[in-house]
């Protein structure tokens, strides 16, 4: 599609709201543009397969953003869900984004556009953006501290403007794939063997302090994934994504885990790939 740009739809996961800060911002620079945007959260199921059937139903001059953190440097399993539930649109245009805790973006970019464009989508703009990292709230100074900041809100900004001219150039917009995949070919294989899955056994137990807990469920009400069960207490399912919001937001403090470990983990591959440039915009 070119053309002046009418609808934008921008859909993402966000359990600890990086993805969520990163959404808004490309709202709002679509908004001022006089864009109609319809926002997703993935995390609020019922709005989901709704979503998917205004995709279904629009003709053109729409465009979808879809953001996912990072996680095992791969994008989290909901979104890859809804991606695979998305109609085949030929050649609507799509922009996938990621946020990432400072280690790495691994190889989510270049999957989530692979996805996309087995839904027959062009894609026509990526961003990679640099976030605290969600597994080190309890430290005082974590991966990514204060990020997004401005000067990435203002990168996302420039990437919007881009974009509209861009469509409305009347020329193929369309962004070779290849460029979101930035490690060497040895790297790429490397992350193509992790995965949340794998990392599932190095992720902090959680044990819950029976007599802390006041059954109140809000563990329930902030699980991105819906994998708590209650036998009174909090159980965690498989379907679970280790975002640790559970934890993280229990009014008691009654679901415990112990960051120690993972936190060095964190901190060596952060060494590691040292990933630059931190925030991109791809166009
Ligand atoms: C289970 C888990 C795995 C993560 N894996 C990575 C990773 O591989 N690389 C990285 O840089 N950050 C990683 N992060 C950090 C998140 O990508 C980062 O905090 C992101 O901005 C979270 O997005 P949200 O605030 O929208 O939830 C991970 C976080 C969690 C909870």
């Amino acid at each position: 599609m070119t053309g002046k740009l009418q609808k934008a739809f921008v859909v993402y996961c966000s359990p600890a709201g990086t993805t969520r800060h990163v959404s808004q911002t490309i709202s709002r620079a679509l908004q001022a543009q006089k864009i109609e945007v319809i926002e997703c959260n993935l995390s609020k199921k019922f709005s989901e397969t709704a979503m998917i059937t205004k995709i279904n139903r629009i003709k053109n001059h729409a465009c979808l953003f879809i953001g996912s953190p990072v996680y095992a440097s791969h994008a989290i399993p909901p979104v890859m869900d809804f991606i695979a539930r998305l109609p085949e649109k030929i050649n609507m245009p799509a922009v996938p984004f990621v946020t990432y805790g400072g280690v790495t973006s691994g190889i989510a970019l270049y999957e989530m556009a692979q996805a996309l464009t087995a839904k027959k989508m062009k894609i026509i703009g990526a961003a990679k953006i640099m976030a605290q990292h969600a597994l080190l709230w309890q430290t005082e100074d974590p991966l990514g501290k204060d990020r997004p900041d401005e000067s990435d809100d203002n990168l996302l900004r420039e990437m919007v403007s881009s974009l509209l001219n861009k469509l409305s150039a009347g020329t193929d917009p369309a962004i070779d794939l290849s460029t979101l995949s930035y490690y060497s070919p040895r790297i790429v294989e490397k992350l193509k063997k992790t995965s949340l899955k794998k990392a599932k056994s190095q992720m902090p137990k959680r044990k819950v302090d029976e007599d802390a807990c006041n059954e109140c469920r809000e563990c329930s009400a902030v699980c991105p994934t819906d994998a708590i069960t209650f036998t009174p207490y909090p159980e965690f399912e498989a379907n679970c994504i280790f975002c640790y919001n559970c934890v993280r937001l229990c009014p008691e403090d009654a679901i415990k885990a112990d960051f120690t470990k993972i936190e060095k983990r964190i901190r060596d591959r952060a060494e590691e790939f040292k990933e630059t440039p931190e925030s991109q915009i791809f166009l």
